[in-house]
């Protein structure tokens, strides 16, 4: 089976598409996307014109010291003018560089077991302190260490200080065609950590009793290169884009790289779908919730599996809009650096475990 989509702009605003070559209407996709979280993105996605005067400032570069390596992951730090286009950034890891620098990013599970592990020395005057983290709370401890230390969070959390999801939309901006991959098998699962009271684990095993799901990771059928993952979620219609956990905003690479970057459609288990629709398309994604039990959806994916227009429906927002991929763990430094040139900053947070947890 290959779907292959024509997209004809014909007057400013209004789409067709052409589908098995035929002529339909289009209505337009809602995405429920707050327009402050686009904003914010839009300088990333345009890198051409996203260079970033520092206000008041024009000619400071900030230099912004890795704490750690995040989880020791090394990468090149000169990446975010090239890659983003954003500038006035010295990103660096040296600790001898700590006197000079005017934020110093602390990646949270590097520095968790003990107080130690942070900044000894005298913290210079205006130098701020960067709470950094991607982990869901349950992957956290001792947060109360870090009471009255830092000024400011980086996380994915939306309410976060300088907020950094593991990946976004932007509007395309040519129309471009696009394939559906072929899809010659149905649902596929890949799962790192196997613990059984998880809920995605309970979930799965409810699910397998009523339709065929192949579980790739650890443990189960191996994926021989982390490279090919995405060439084989692509053969399958549906991803089980599940959370290890379920917290607020908790919406990781599973959905994006694993799902979206292999145009399967992701089944998502996670926080509630209205949270899910703050980021994501209301038709680009199926939610668990959506079904009174594991049965029912299992069912309606079966449904889809034999019509192929419905199942095609869920790629019809890729239209107006494409997912971005690219985050690695520069992303996250350089939108820290961004976000220091566009505003001052004076504050401390007080509790970091009262707001995360
Ligand atoms: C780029 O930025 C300049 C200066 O801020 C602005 O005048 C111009 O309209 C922008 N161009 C685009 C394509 O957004
Ligand atoms: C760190 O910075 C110091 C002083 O700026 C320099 O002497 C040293 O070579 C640097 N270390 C590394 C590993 O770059
Ligand atoms: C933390 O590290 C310090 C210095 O390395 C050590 O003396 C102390 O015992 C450690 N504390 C804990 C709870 O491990
Ligand atoms: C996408 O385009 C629409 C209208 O064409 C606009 O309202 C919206 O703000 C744009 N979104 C982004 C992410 O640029
Ligand atoms: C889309 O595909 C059609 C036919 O395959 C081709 O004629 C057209 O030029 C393509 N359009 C774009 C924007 O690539
Ligand atoms: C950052 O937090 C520290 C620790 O509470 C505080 O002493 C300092 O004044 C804060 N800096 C700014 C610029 O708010």
């Amino acid at each position: 089976m290959k779907v292959t989509y024509i997209f004809v702009p014909i007057v400013t605003g209004l789409w067709y598409f052409i589908y098995f070559s035929t002529f339909t209407d289009v209505k337009p996709i809602k995405v429920k996307m707050a327009d402050q979280l686009l904003l914010q993105h839009e300088s990333t996605a345009n890198p051409q014109n996203a260079s970033l005067s520092p206000a008041g400032n024009k000619q400071t570069e900030l230099v912004i010291l890795l704490w750690t390596w995040p989880h020791d992951y090394r990468f090149p730090l000169d990446r975010c003018l090239p890659q983003y286009g954003i500038s006035g950034c010295h990103l660096t890891a040296n600790r001898s560089r700590y006197k000079h620098a005017d934020a110093v990013v602390i990646h949270h599970r590097d520095v968790s077991s003990n107080i130690s592990l942070l900044p000894q020395q005298p913290r210079p005057p205006h130098q701020l302190w960067i709470w950094f983290n991607l982990e869901p709370p349950i992957h956290l401890s001792n947060l109360h260490l870090m009471d009255n230390l830092f000024n400011l969070t980086l996380s994915y959390r939306r309410d976060s200080d300088i907020f950094t999801p593991y990946g976004w939309m932007e509007n395309v901006s040519e129309p471009e065609n696009f394939t559906i991959p072929i899809k010659s098998r149905l649902v596929s699962w890949v799962i790192s950590n196997w613990r059984p009271s998880d809920k995605r684990v309970v979930y799965y095993e409810e699910l397998r009793k009523h339709i065929q799901v192949d579980v790739f990771g650890r443990g189960h059928m191996p994926i021989p290169d982390s490279k090919l993952l995405t060439t084989i979620i692509s053969q399958y219609k549906f991803y089980l884009a599940f959370e290890n956990s379920q917290h607020k905003d908790y919406i990781t690479e599973k959905v994006w790289r694993n799902a979206f970057g292999s145009m399967a459609v992701p089944v998502v288990l996670g926080p509630p779908r209205a949270n899910y629709e703050v980021f994501l398309p209301t038709d680009s994604f199926i939610h668990v919730d959506d079904f009174p039990t594991a049965q029912d959806l299992a069912a309606y994916l079966l449904e889809l599996d034999a019509d192929d227009e419905r199942y095609a429906s869920y790629f019809s927002w890729r239209m107006q809009l494409q997912p971005v991929l690219k985050v690695s763990w520069i992303t996250h430094y350089c939108k820290a650096c961004r976000a220091l040139h566009q505003k001052h900053y004076e504050k401390t947070v007080p509790s970091i475990e009262r707001w995360f947890i």
